[in-house]
């Protein structure tokens, strides 16, 4: 029978992922720390995570699989968050895509970002902490903030915080339970593929180790999440998070 997550919501907390972190070894298979508030949320490549208060979903699902993960293949763990998130989106009616690794894209702007931290031991993932910042009613945004969205920008409707992480959360623990299922995997592997921001389309890189710009083509993403662009000469490359940007 398909386990279900258990919320808890919280007021306000410095991070939902370092309270999960604090707390893992107390904490369930898909148990749900939900903040209406973080002081001190944070994004990717060290930077801080801002959603105004109550407006958004900030929660951080913790994942602890229930067969032998192998830390190789953690980068599944990802991309059944990213597309759970795309799906959820998509039965909201909200076109998304996803920006490799697992942001989640509404045409050019950004709805919603992941900071997925795995504690692994004897080279299997033990737990996973999926944090997720999905903007939902919020229609301001800070000005440094490059290209964000919300579901209510898309669709002009207010949605309530609770029942939405409650429909959301039945996506993702779906998601993550077919990871338990090779065959599970490889399909989402494949729709992973199929729903990636830019895919097959000319764009402009940025290569982080020395900062050339270059035209190329996403082609795929591997097993270890690495990306495949492929240049204008044909030539294959693929690079890590953090070796490559997005020219958007
Ligand atoms: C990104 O930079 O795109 C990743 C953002 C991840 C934000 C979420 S909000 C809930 C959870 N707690 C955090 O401190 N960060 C993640």
């Amino acid at each position: 029978m398909k386990e279900s997550a258990r919320i808890l919501w919280f007021e306000s907390l410095d991070s939902t992922n370092d309270e999960a972190l604090r707390r893992l070894a107390q904490l369930d298979n898909l148990s749900v720390l939900a903040a209406r508030e973080q002081t001190a949320g944070r994004g990717q490549r060290g930077n801080r995570w801002h959603a105004a208060p109550g407006e958004n979903l900030t929660f951080s699902l913790v994942y602890k699989p229930g067969f032998p993960l192998p830390a190789t293949a953690a980068f599944g763990i990802s991309r059944a968050a990213a597309l759970a998130v795309r799906d959820y989106l998509e039965h909201r009616s909200v076109a998304a895509r996803i920006k490799w690794p697992n942001d989640i894209y509404v045409r050019n702007r950004k709805i919603c970002g992941m900071l997925v931290e795995n504690t692994l031991q004897d080279g299997l993932v033990r737990a996973s902490v999926i944090g997720i910042g999905l903007n939902v009613n919020q229609r301001a945004f800070l000005p440094e903030l490059v290209n964000p969205v919300s579901m209510s920008l898309v669709t002009g409707e207010t949605y309530a915080p609770e029942a939405e992480l409650e429909t959301l959360c039945g996506f993702l623990a779906s998601a993550l339970e077919a990871l338990a299922d090779p065959s599970g995997t490889a399909e989402q592997a494949r729709r992973y593929r199929a729903s990636l921001y830019r895919l097959d389309e000319r764009h402009e890189y940025v290569r982080c180790a020395d900062g050339a710009r270059f035209q190329a083509r996403i082609r795929d993403v591997d097993e270890n999440g690495r990306l495949l662009l492929e240049n204008e000469k044909g030539e294959r490359e693929s690079f890590a998070f953090k070796e490559i940007s997005f020219v958007i």
